[in-house]
C-alpha cells in the first residue's frame, strides 16, 4: 500500500484556494495547530498579510473581544495592497451587520432580532416541511439527481427569499448572484469573463463585483416597491426601522438585504449537502441515525462541526497584543479558521471521528460572541426537517460519483453532488 502523501508546514498557505478545492484543508489545519497555531502569512504583491488563528481558545478570545478585534475593516482574509483596488472591491466594510462594531452593531441587530427568535423559527417549521416535501416530490421519481442543485440549494433559498418577500420568479436570480458573490474565485461562476481568462484574480474581482452590482440593482427595485406598499416581510420591517430616531438610509437597507440573502442561502446549502456526503462516507453512523431518528439533533451538531460551512472570519486588531506568544500589532488582520477549531484536539476528544452522538459538542460553526450567527435557529431547523423528510422518502440515497468542491477560502462549498436512489 502506498502511503498517503502528506503536506509539510512550508507547503501550506491558507491563501491557496486550490488547497480548499482539493479537499486538503483538514490535513493542513492539523499541521498548523500542531506546529504553528498562530502563524503570520505574509500575503503577496497583491494582498496584505494575515495571521492564521487555528486553535479554539484563541478564536474564543478574538471573537469575545469585539473592540480589540473589529469587524468593520473587513471579515475576509484577502485585503488588496493597492488602495485603488480596495475602493473597487465593494466589500461593505462597516456597512452591514456582520461588518459592524459595537455599539451600532447591537442596535442594528435588535431591529431584525424579532424575525429570528426561537418562536419565529418554530412558526416556520410546517412551511419548511412543505417546501422540503415539494422538492423531494420533484426528484423522487427520477432515481438520480444533482443533490446540490435540485435539493440542498433550493430549501435555504426558498426560506430566505420568502422571509424577505421575494417573488418566486426572482429566486433563480438570487441563486445565480449568490454564486457570483461567494463563489467569485471559482471559474464555473465567472460567466461574465471570456473562457480563456477564467481562474485569474481579475476574473474573480470582476465576478464578485458583477454579483454585488446585480444584487444592488435588484434590491433597489424591491425597496422602492416596499416604500410604496409595505408587505409584512423582513424588507418592509427594515424600511420602517429606526436607530436612535433615524431611519436607515437606502445604502444601509441595500447592504442589509445583500447580507441576508447571502448568509441565508449559501451556508445552509453547504451544511445540507456536506451533511449528506458525510453520512454517506460514514455508513455505520448513518445506519445508527436511520435506525433511530431521535438522534438527529445531535447528528446535526456533529455535521456542523465536521463540515464547518463558513471557513473563516477575519478581524483587525485595534491595539498591540499577544496570542500564544506571537506579537499581534495594531492594524494586523487575524483570520479565525472554523474548520480547524472544530477539530482542535484540546477540545474535542478524537476530533477526526465523526460521531453523531458526540457530547459535549460546543463547535463554533456559527461563530461566537457579538456576531454569533443570527440565522442559526433557521439553519438547524432546515437541516432537521431536510434529513427527516429525505430519509423517510429516499432511505437508500447514495453518492453517485465524485463531488465538485467550490474554489474558495471563505465558504466550504460543494457545487455538485450526484446521488442515486430507488425511485419513489
Ligand atoms: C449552516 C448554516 C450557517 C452557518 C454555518 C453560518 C455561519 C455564520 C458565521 C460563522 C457567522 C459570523 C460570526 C462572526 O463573525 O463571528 C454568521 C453570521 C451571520 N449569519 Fe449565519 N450561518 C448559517 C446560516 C445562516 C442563515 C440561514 C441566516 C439567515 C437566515 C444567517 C444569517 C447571518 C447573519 C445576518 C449574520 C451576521 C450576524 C451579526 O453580525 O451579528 N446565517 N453566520
Amino acid at each position: 500500500m502506498t502511503a498517503q502523501p502528506t503536506l509539510s508546514l512550508d507547503e501550506i498557505s491558507t491563501g491557496d484556494e486550490l488547497m480548499f478545492e482539493r479537499g486538503e484543508k483538514n490535513e493542513a489545519f492539523k499541521i498548523l495547530r500542531r506546529e504553528a497555531p498562530v502563524r503570520w502569512n505574509p500575503g503577496n504583491e497583491e494582498v496584505k498579510g494575515w495571521w492564521d488563528i487555528t486553535k479554539y481558545e484563541d478564536v474564543l478570545y478574538v471573537s469575545r473581544n469585539p473592540e480589540r478585534f473589529i469587524s468593520s475593516e473587513g471579515i475576509v482574509m484577502f485585503e488588496p495592497r493597492d488602495p485603488e483596488m480596495r475602493l473597487q472591491a465593494a466589500n461593505g466594510n462597516g456597512k452591514m451587520l456582520i461588518t459592524m462594531d459595537p455599539p451600532r452593531h447591537v442596535m442594528l441587530r435588535r431591529l431584525v432580532n424579532k424575525g429570528f427568535t426561537p418562536r419565529a423559527v418554530r412558526a416556520m417549521e410546517g412551511h419548511i416541511r412543505e417546501i422540503t416535501r415539494d422538492l423531494l416530490d420533484d426528484i423522487a421519481p427520477k432515481g438520480k439527481c444533482d443533490f446540490v442543485i435540485d435539493v440542498a440549494s433550493q430549501l435555504p433559498l426558498a426560506v430566505i427569499c420568502e422571509m424577505m418577500g421575494l417573488e418566486k420568479q426572482d429566486w433563480p436570480l438570487m441563486f445565480q448572484l449568490t454564486n457570483k458573490v461567494l463563489g467569485a474565485g471559482d471559474p464555473e461562476y465567472q460567466t461574465d469573463v471570456p473562457e480563456d481568462q477564467r481562474g485569474t484574480n481579475d476574473a474573480a474581482r470582476l465576478t464578485g463585483n458583477m454579483g454585488t452590482m446585480g444584487m444592488f440593482g435588484f434590491f433597489a427595485q424591491q425597496l422602492e416597491a416596499r416604500k410604496a406598499h409595505r408587505r409584512g416581510d423582513l424588507i418592509s420591517i427594515l424600511v420602517d426601522s429606526e436607530i436612535e430616531g433615524e431611519k436607515l438610509t437606502d445604502e444601509d437597507l441595500l447592504w442589509f438585504c445583500f447580507l441576508l440573502i447571502l448568509a441565508g442561502n449559501e451556508t445552509t446549502r453547504n451544511a445540507i449537502s456536506g451533511g449528506l456526503m458525510t453520512l454517506c462516507e460514514h455508513p455505520a453512523e448513518r445506519a445508527r441515525l436511520q435506525a433511530d431518528m431521535s438522534l438527529l439533533p445531535a447528528a446535526i451538531e456533529e455535521i456542523l462541526r465536521w463540515v464547518s460551512p463558513v471557513t473563516h472570519m477575519a478581524r483587525i486588531a485595534t491595539e498591540d497584543s499577544e496570542i500564544r506568544g506571537q506579537k499581534i500589532a495594531k492594524g494586523d488582520r487575524v483570520v479565525m479558521w472554523y474548520p480547524s477549531v472544530n477539530r482542535d484536539e484540546d477540545i474535542f476528544p478524537e476530533p477526526e471521528r465523526f460521531d453523531i452522538t458526540r457530547s459535549p459538542n460546543d463547535h463554533l460553526a456559527f461563530g461566537i460572541g457579538e456576531h454569533f450567527c443570527l440565522g442559526a435557529g433557521f439553519a438547524r431547523l432546515e437541516l432537521r426537517v431536510m434529513f427527516e423528510e429525505l430519509f423517510a422518502r429516499l432511505p437508500d440515497i447514495q453518492m453517485d460519483g465524485p463531488v465538485e468542491r467550490l474554489r474558495s477560502t471563505f465558504i466550504g462549498g460543494i457545487k455538485h453532488l450526484p446521488v442515486r436512489y430507488t425511485p419513489a
